[in-house]
């Protein structure tokens, strides 16, 4: 298995090009069951889970068609057509290794009146449930069977009626399946308490791009008057934000300064003020968003919570460059339960962290130092790079591919900008 070498200690330095956001990819793509007509996605991240959606939507029926960018290009160009829907099916053995699959549902049902898509059960961060999403279906007017592992989901004769639903906690993905089941109903479906993240902004953009009727984009009550179709759609996936301040985070904890080409501060105000309270210096320009810093970092109290709120997944990555802050910060994690498996990772290179259930208390050290370490997901292992990057000596990043998930060619981007990495094969 690749393994990421780093010597840290470089301050990082240059221009940094941001891709485009991976949360947003995986709602962007299932769309293409909506439609007969052909849907292209521009500035696709060309990670591994795009990857794998593209092939579960070649299960379903659906053609793909990548365009010819250069090797050396970020993000390609996807056209995907689904003429017919050939299977309804999404199964375990998909949704086991990638959680995302999850989101065929609503469209599939949609689209063929009918879907059956395995529980995708737990996984490292937690328990993640998916009753919300199947609740909010049969508000619209579905049928749910949960049968050997697998839920079933159908319409009526004719499509789903409509209905209202009100989500007790906020939620990324029942949103999401939720607005794509709701735009081919035969009524009208109505969101409230609906998640209003960036990426559910960019999904409902797309969406009505392609003909759908939908109201209070960006706010938590969305109102969709199902239409008879939808139509084809060109259409380019957002920056991603998580990525940008992820390297915000590596310009912060190597005391260096990097522009991240690309990057939308109106996605990132939280993870902005979270920085600019530690004593970064985030300036917004025409091509993105400079963030230096110089010297050591105040500490900071957050806690996780929906947009517009700081998000869940900046969390590990804040966690290590407060681990090297002039003071105690305290993190709060609000969305999920198991979201710290990176603290004792962190630990080995001589931070101070102690956990108590849902908080974190950080006790900033003067330095790090480098170490073999692994995560288990993809954003701890994102903190383990960051940790890294600054630490002392060298530092070894194992089970590469989960930041092969998130992170469009990390090792790439990172070294154009002065760090000392190396992507080392195990062959
Ligand atoms: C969540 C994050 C999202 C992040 C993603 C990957 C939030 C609100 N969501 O999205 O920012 O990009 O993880 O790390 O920050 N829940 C249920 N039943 C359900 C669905 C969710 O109880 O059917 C609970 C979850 O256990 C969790 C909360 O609701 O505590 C929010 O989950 P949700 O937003 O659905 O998770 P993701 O869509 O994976």
């Amino acid at each position: 298995m690749d393994r990421i070498d780093i010597r840290g200690g470089k301050p990082l330095s240059g221009r940094l090009p941001i891709s485009g956001a991976k949360n947003a990819a995986l709602t962007l793509l299932p769309c293409a069951l909506l439609t007969d007509e052909p849907l292209t996605l521009r500035n696709l991240p060309r990670l591994a889970d795009v990857d794998s959606f593209g092939h579960l939507l070649n299960q379903l029926g659906v053609s793909t068609m990548i365009e010819g960018a250069r090797p050396e290009d970020f993000g390609r160009v996807m056209t995907m057509r689904a003429s017919r829907v050939t299977s309804t099916v999404a199964p375990y053995d998909i949704v086991r290794k990638m959680r995302a699959s999850i989101l065929v549902l609503g469209p599939l049902l949609a689209r063929a009146g009918e879907a059956t898509v395995s529980l995708p059960g737990g996984c490292a961060i937690g328990n993640r449930p998916i009753d919300l999403h199947l609740r909010a279906l049969e508000a619209f007017g579905a049928v749910i069977e949960l049968a050997a592992g697998y839920v079933k989901a159908s319409a009526p004769d004719g499509g789903l009626p409509g209905g209202v639903y009100t989500f007790p906690v906020v939620s990324v993905g029942a949103t999401e399946n939720a607005v794509m089941a709701a735009v081919l109903a035969n009524g009208a479906c109505i969101l409230e308490n609906a998640a209003r993240e960036p990426e559910i902004v960019d999904l409902c953009r797309l969406l009505i791009a392609m003909g759908a009727d939908i109201e209070g984009v960006g706010t938590s009550r969305l109102v969709i008057h199902g239409r008879e179709r939808l139509h084809g759609a060109t259409y380019r996936v957002m920056p991603d934000r998580i990525e940008a301040g992820s390297y915000a985070c590596a310009a912060a904890i190597t005391g260096g300064s990097l522009d991240l080409i690309g990057a939308e501060a109106a996605d990132m105000m939280a993870i902005l003020a979270a920085l600019r309270e530690a004593g970064v210096v985030v300036e917004e320009h025409k091509e993105g968003i400079r963030v230096s810093a110089d010297g050591r970092l105040k500490p900071l109290t957050l806690s996780t919570a929906p947009f517009p709120a700081f998000p869940t997944d900046m969390q590990a990555q804040f966690m290590a460059m407060l681990a090297l802050a002039d003071g105690a910060s305290v993190l709060t994690e609000t969305i999920f339960e198991n979201r710290y498996m990176h603290v004792p990772e962190l630990a080995r290179m001589g931070a101070d962290i102690s956990v108590n259930g849902r908080t974190a208390v950080v006790r900033g050290v003067p330095k790090l130092v480098g170490a073999p370490v692994m995560a288990t997901d993809l954003r701890a292992s994102m903190s383990l790079v960051l940790a890294g990057l600054a630490a002392e000596g060298e530092t070894q990043v194992n089970r590469v591919y989960h930041l092969d998930r998130g992170y469009e060619r990390l090792e790439e981007k990172l070294s154009a900008v002065g760090a000392d990495i190396e992507r080392v094969g195990d062959g």
